[in-house]
């Protein structure tokens, strides 16, 4: 099963693909995670995408593509992926489809979680991240069991660099511009399906599931 995360920055797409991947036994490929594991071990990578980030704006995609193109690469992508914050841009929409089709390949679903901007914003004041796994907590919506320490891997939870609220916004408004027209391109694809991502965790992923197993 392929699957791309499609959703405002803060929408809640990782907290579902981390659940769609333990349930579907299909690896988690998040690319703003794996900026992150390269600006944590000071790669060139992580240098040049350090820049982009910090201020809410995107990776170009180039750099973002060369990246992905060597992860899809990887053994355990064979029976699949949930994919979380790749594409985020037509140009990168229209390089995955090229890429999948070359092997008569083609992806399943695109799974937007619908959020509001207002609640975006509320939201990201109280995301608590984990640099070693990318596991996402909230200190109210969805609390670590213990404070302070990623339940999936024991590592240290920390605030990530662009939840200010300055940057959050920025990153909406290149949300808006960039990456909100996916959704009319998997919509002409005849893959898109949307969940209300207003509600708990525990149900989105529940309407998430009755999509996948229809
Ligand atoms: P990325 O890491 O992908 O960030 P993003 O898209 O801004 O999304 P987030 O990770 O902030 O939010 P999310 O939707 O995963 O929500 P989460 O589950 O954490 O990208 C970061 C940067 O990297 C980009 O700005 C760009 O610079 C670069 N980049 C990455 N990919 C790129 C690409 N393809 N091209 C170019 N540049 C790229 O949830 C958010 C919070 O809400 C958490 O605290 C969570 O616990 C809580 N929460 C989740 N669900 C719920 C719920 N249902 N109810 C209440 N709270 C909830
Ligand atoms: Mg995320
Ligand atoms: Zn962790």
């Amino acid at each position: 099963m392929k699957i791309v995360m499609l959703g405002a920055p803060g929408a809640g797409k990782g907290t579902q693909a981390k659940m769609i991947a333990a349930r579907y036994e299909i690896p988690h490929i998040s690319t703003g995670d794996i900026f992150r594991a390269n600006i944590k071990e000071g790669t060139e990578l992580g240098k040049k995408a350090k820049a982009f980030m910090d201020q809410g704006l995107l990776v170009p995609d180039e750099l973002t593509l060369e990246l992905i193109m060597d992860r899809f690469a990887k053994d355990d992508c064979a029976n699949g992926y949930v994919l979380d914050g790749f594409p985020r841009t037509i140009a990168q929409a229209e390089a995955l489809t090229a890429s999948l089709r070359k092997n008569g390949d083609a992806l399943d679903y695109a799974i937007d979680v619908d959020v509001p901007d207002e609640d975006i914003v509320k939201r990201m004041g109280g995301r608590r991240a984990c640099l070693a796994c990318g596991g996402t907590f909230h200190i109210l919506f969805n609390p670590p069991k213990k404070e302070g320490v990623c339940d999936l891997c024991g590592g240290e939870l920390s605030i990530r660099k662009d939840d200010e609220p300055e940057t959050v916004q920025k990153r909406l408004n290149v949300y808006h511009a960039q990456t909100q027209p996916l959704i009319d391109y998997y919509t002409e694809e005849g893959i898109l399906k949307s969940v209300d991502g207003t509600q708990e965790v525990g149900k989105v992923f529940e309407d998430i599931v009755e999509i996948l197993n229809g």
